[in-house]
């Protein structure tokens, strides 16, 4: 297994995706946090992405208690302001306290047809509202079997940084989020996760150079308790992306458990 050479603070996101109301939402942070309060994971990053109608009510509940969590949204308008029926502007999600934004999701770009250049530029907007964007690529399986995976994923990630400028390529995140592996159960394998990872890598290297050492790209697509440790020790994978797993206190906090434990704690 190729060691770990950079240290980098590893994130453990979840992605609550279009589940839970606010009050619902309210109970689940709530008992995320008991349940956090038993593990030491002062080491690594921990975010909940819930729907942009919680945000307010979570971020009440997190600044009460001063919660060690995180707050991100699952998207953003690539627009500053105006007339966008039903969009949300980064400066609204920043006023809320929220720090990451999910970008170029695969549920948004299949089932909301966001494109690579929409992609590039609600990255360009995270990064110019002072917000750290969550950039998510993935191949689908048919690209897989098809043997094209390195070149979706090295598209992706070289389009989502079109006009983002050097000075901002530290303040990015990436998701590696194979589709097949997204809601189906069947996570990617450790060594297809990392084998994607360090590709992510060397692509953000070749793009933007050494700084690509300090970006953290994460896993995503069914990733659970029993998964977390092996996919986390892996030496490009800095945490994980969490759909379903998120939605429950305790497997979500088993997650963080088992990604603090690979992390000395
Ligand atoms: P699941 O963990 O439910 O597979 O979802 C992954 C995902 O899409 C997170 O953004």
């Amino acid at each position: 297994m190729a060691e770990r050479t950079v240290e980098r603070r590893p994130l453990v996101a979840g992605n609550w995706k279009m589940n839970l109301d606010h009050v619902e939402a309210i109970h689940l942070v709530q008992a995320l946090a008991l349940h956090l309060r038993a593990i030491e994971h002062g080491r690594l990053d921990v975010s909940i992405h819930p729907p942009f109608t919680d945000l307010r009510s979570v971020e009440g509940v997190i600044g009460a208690d001063d919660l060690p969590i995180t707050l991100g949204a699952q998207h953003a308008s690539s627009y500053a302001a105006g007339a966008f029926t039903g969009e949300v502007s980064v400066a609204m999600l920043r006023r809320l306290g929220v720090q990451l934004v999910l970008v170029g999701h695969s549920e948004r770009r299949q089932l909301f047809a966001m494109d690579d250049d929409a992609v590039a530029a609600t990255t360009r907007a995270v990064l110019e509202g002072g917000l750290t964007p969550v950039i998510c690529v993935g191949e689908t399986q048919e690209q897989r079997d098809r043997g094209q995976m390195a070149e979706v994923l090295t598209a992706q990630v070289l389009a989502a940084l079109e006009g983002v400028p050097a000075a901002d390529s530290d303040r990015i995140i990436v998701a590696y989020e194979p589709i097949w592996a997204i809601g189906t159960g069947v996570a990617a394998t450790e060594e297809d996760a990392q084998e994607a990872c360090r590709l992510i890598r060397q692509v953000l290297a070749g793009a933007r150079g050494e700084v690509a050492d300090r970006i953290r790209i994460l896993y995503g697509g069914s990733a659970k308790p029993e998964n977390a440790g092996d996919l986390v020790t892996q030496a490009d994978v800095d945490g994980l992306l969490v759909g379903g797993a998120s939605l429950e206190a305790e497997s979500f906090a088993a997650i963080v458990g088992a990604t603090a434990a690979c992390y000395g704690q």
